[in-house]
């Protein structure tokens, strides 16, 4: 049975498989966004803690330590008991994300089902990377080598948190670097519960580090360390503009970045129109719109435009409002005060830009951060609410009349996430397949997400691949190594 008091184990410093207060003894306090309420006071990181927690990763990553010469298939080992004991408290784990992040407490089930995917898939990777070898010219054999990128900062979001603590810490492991995660400031009490899963797991120390604090603190300390070698990122594009500059000033380190999104979703006149309202309904609610790729912008074809409209409104005006632990409630607060604004504003922008306000538009409740699902007909693109990454549970409906049109109009935003399409035709999701600018497509479906399959953004909402095969290489390095022969045979 979910519980909405579990029990707050950890609220110090993660750093060498010990928890610590902050050098400063400063901390934070993170709330319930379902009541604004404080929960607890957590230690804050700053540089000096960022510091001890590189020392730790330095060490634990230094060649002939126990982490760097374990055989591959033991680390993956590791990595499949980190998912077995995060299985084991999964539902202590639920209910801590849903107290400090107010989602429903099924979804936040949902995301560590998703969370233990993605440890189990990159823990099966453990000994399976390895290099080439290159037929090159003359007397020399070339052979390549592929070696952990070192001590990787990742920083992480509150919309997921477990989820994304996973999404860095599993290619991170299986490729043998060593990690600082930190979480975001709203939510850091799941990431700590994690090093606690870790140690107990049996990483050693130093491996896994997890320091809460503050962005312009503990997040800048880590993109602008010089001996941090990678930082992974999730968060706003202004911030991860920040964080590449930073890694650039200091020593070049890697950067990946998963940004925003202003993700269209096209539904043809040819599609089922009750599967279509239902896909783009869930596109935009689900996590109460604060999702990266939430398909906050609807197109819809002239043709069924009022009817989709009517289904559509039906739908939002059905979603169950209320407490993250109440019973069949979909939706749940938003993070905090900020976003809460900032949706507030971008709603009441679009209502004086002339857009149709067809249901919600306003707070809902008394207490906390809930915002009524709103619906918006009639956007145009030039509307703030048509341009700007709203994070919240407002569905922008835009009318088209030429799946080209609508494409060129899918593609008219500086992001690039992710996109959709409803219709019953191959040759209009084919074409839109191969012309839209995003990372993710979906056809007939949207927000679908393996952990064996990339994910990432186009233009500015990303640099580099996070899942599959193909992220690895952002947690690695290439080493060629070219031996002379005395003889060719
Ligand atoms: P944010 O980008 O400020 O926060 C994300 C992470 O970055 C947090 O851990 C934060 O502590 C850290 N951070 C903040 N300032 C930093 C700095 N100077 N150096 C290093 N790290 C820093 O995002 P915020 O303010 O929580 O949300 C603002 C908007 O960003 C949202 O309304 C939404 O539009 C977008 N966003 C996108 C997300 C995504 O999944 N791509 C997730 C969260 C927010
Ligand atoms: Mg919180």
């Amino acid at each position: 049975m979910p519980n909405a008091n579990p029990e707050i184990k950890y609220t110090k410093l993660f750093i060498n498989n010990e928890f610590v207060d902050a050098v400063s003894k400063k901390t934070f306090t993170t709330l319930n966004p379902a009541t604004a309420e404080k929960i607890i006071d957590v230690a804050a990181a700053d540089k000096a803690d960022v510091d001890l927690a590189v020392e730790a990763a330095r060490k634990a990553f230094a060649p002939g330590s126990e982490w760097r010469s374990m055989d591959p298939s033991a680390k993956g080992k590791l990595i499949h008991k980190f998912a077995d004991l995060i299985q084991r408290d999964r539902s202590y784990l639920a209910d801590l994300e849903s107290v400090d992040n107010g989602k429903p407490v099924g979804d936040s089930d949902f995301d560590i089902g998703m969370a233990i995917d993605c440890l189990r898939y990159f823990a099966g990777w453990s000994d399976k990377i390895h290099g080439d070898t290159i037929p090159v010219d003359g007397n020399f054999m070339t052979i390549t080598r592929k070696e952990p990128v070192g001590v990787v900062g990742a920083i992480i979001p509150w919309n997921y948190p477990i989820l994304m603590a996973a999404w860095k810490l599993s290619p991170a492991l299986t490729t043998g670097c060593t990690v600082i995660l930190k979480p975001a400031e709203q939510t850091p009490l799941t990431a700590l519960y994690l090093g606690a899963l870790a140690k107990e797991a049996g990483f050693p120390p130093g491996v896994v580090n997890i320091l809460p604090g503050l962005g312009p603190q503990a997040g800048a300390a880590i993109s602008g360390h010089l001996n941090i070698d990678k930082v992974a990122f999730t968060g706003s594009t202004d911030i991860g503009r920040l964080i590449m500059g930073s890694a650039a000033a200091s020593n070049l380190k890697r950067v990946t970045l998963e940004l925003g999104g202003k993700s269209p979703l096209i539904i043809c006149a040819d599609s089922d129109l009750d599967q279509a309202a239902e896909i783009a309904h869930g596109a935009i609610f689900n996590n109460h719109g604060q999702n990266c790729c939430a398909g906050s912008r609807t197109f819809v074809e002239a043709s069924i435009y009022d009817s989709f409209i009517a289904k559509a409104k039906a739908l939002a005006e059905k979603r169950k409002v209320g407490d993250p632990f109440g019973d069949g409630v979909q939706q749940g607060p938003q993070i905090d005060e900020t976003q809460f604004k900032k949706i507030q504003d971008l709603i009441d922008s679009g209502k004086k830009e002339g857009a149709t306000c067809v249901t919600g538009g306003g707070r809902w409740g008394e207490k906390g951060y809930f915002i009524q699902p709103t619906i918006f007909a009639d956007v145009q693109d030039n509307m703030r609410i048509a341009k700007e990454e709203i994070f919240g549970p407002v569905q922008s409906i835009f009318k088209f009349s030429d799946i080209n049109e609508a494409i060129e109009r899918a593609n008219a935003t500086k992001y690039g996430l992710a996109a959709g399409i409803m219709t019953n035709d191959i040759n209009k999701a084919l074409l839109f397949a191969q012309s839209v600018q995003a990372g993710s497509v979906w056809v007939n479906c949207f927000d679908i997400v393996f952990a064996n399959a990339p994910f990432g953004g186009y233009k500015q909402s990303g640099q580099g691949r996070e899942l599959g095969e193909v992220s690895l290489k952002e947690y690695l390095e290439t080493k060629t190594v070219t031996i002379a022969l005395t003889k060719k045979v």
